[in-house]
């Protein structure tokens, strides 16, 4: 069973249209590249961005087929960063299968990235609608920008929440961002409304990020689905809970010659956890994660549409339990 509908029971028929839409496509390649799709687009990720857009879309006159090639749209991008990220992060795992950097090399996998990107634009343009295009044209540039600034602060201790919210708004809101107001622009909503929906997915963007930084680092393990521990330390990525640890001049000291190595040994990386696990960091990221869903949540009951409404709540729901 697709992951995605225990999470989304409710979007049944839309995700399995979306999963056949998607299968479809990658049968139409061959070699290398379908081989290269198969392992990522097709390996089961947990589907959030398009859900968000579905749900986001449950506006008057709901139209799912119409609706395909954007949903499809958005979950080809999200993998092609995925790709991408996991080339720069040095990932040996993704959706619990090797990734494609490891299967083959960089430069396929960069191709394989970069063709899931091109194609995004290409399914999108089928709507005739430029604010379509624009808006996912956005996200990706601020997905692009949120990368490389993680990766100019890579290794780098001194790093301050400032910066780290700004990082994870760009390389991760943004496309929950877009895929919210596409379900609202394509269900012809208010102005008002896909502004709601925009910063309904700005909010569950940040806080999924901060949630993706504490999967990391090992806590509530059940829900990292096929991802690595202890990579954010292993690269030298410095996450919101190492930004609160490093607070603590206690373990800043007794970290002090690990963190910002180069070969970090597993046993150093496990020495890491356990220490941020000594500190209150989690404890405080966890309470910011809260504050981030609060707020999506408060935004809910200015949205139109009950369907809608109901849909956005049980997103919210999922990530509180
Ligand atoms: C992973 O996203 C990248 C982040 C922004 C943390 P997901 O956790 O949604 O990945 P999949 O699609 O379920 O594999
Ligand atoms: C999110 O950051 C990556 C993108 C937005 C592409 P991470 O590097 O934390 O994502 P994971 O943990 O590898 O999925
Ligand atoms: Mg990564
Ligand atoms: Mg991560």
């Amino acid at each position: 069973m697709l992951h995605a509908l225990k999470i989304f029971g409710f979007l049944k028929k839309d995700l399995q249209a979306l999963e056949q839409y998607l299968e479809k496509f990658v049968d139409s390649k061959e070699g290398i590249l379908k081989k290269g799709m198969e392992g990522t687009l097709l390996a089961g990720g947990k589907r959030i961005r398009s859900a968000l857009f579905f749900i986001s879309a449950r506006n008057q006159n709901y139209d799912r087929q119409y609706l395909l090639p954007a949903a499809a749209a958005i979950e080809i991008i999200h993998t092609a960063s995925l790709i991408h990220d996991d080339i720069i992060d040095r990932s040996e795992l993704r959706r619990g299968q090797k990734t494609i950097h490891k299967i083959y090399d960089n430069d396929t996998a960069k191709y394989i990235g970069n063709y899931l990107f091109t194609h995004t634009f290409f399914l999108l343009n089928r709507y005739n609608r430029p604010c379509i295009l624009k808006e996912m044209a956005s996200a990706a540039e601020f997905l692009v920008k949120g990368e490389f600034d993680q990766l100019k602060k890579h290794k780098k201790r001194n790093q301050d929440e400032d910066y780290y919210f700004q990082m994870i708004n760009e390389k991760t809101s943004s496309l929950f961002k877009a895929s919210c107001a596409l379900g609202g622009i394509l269900s012809d909503s208010s102005q008002e409304d896909i502004q709601s929906l925009r910063r309904f997915g700005q909010l569950l963007g940040t806080a999924f990020q901060i949630n993706d930084d504490l999967l990391d680092i090992g806590i509530n393990r059940k829900k990292n689905l096929g991802k690595p521990i202890g990579n954010d330390i292993r690269q030298g990525n410095v996450t919101l809970p190492i930004i609160y640890a490093l607070r603590d001049p206690w373990f800043r000291k007794s970290v002090h010659r690990l963190l910002g190595n180069t070969d970090m040994s597993e046993e150093n990386i496990g020495l890491i956890l356990d220490l941020v696990g000594r500190t209150d960091a989690v404890e405080t990221t966890k309470k910011e994660f809260a504050q981030y869903l609060d707020q999506a949540h408060q935004l809910v009951g200015k949205i139109n549409g009950k369907k809608r409404r109901g849909g956005l709540l049980s997103v919210l729901d999922y990530f509180q339990s």
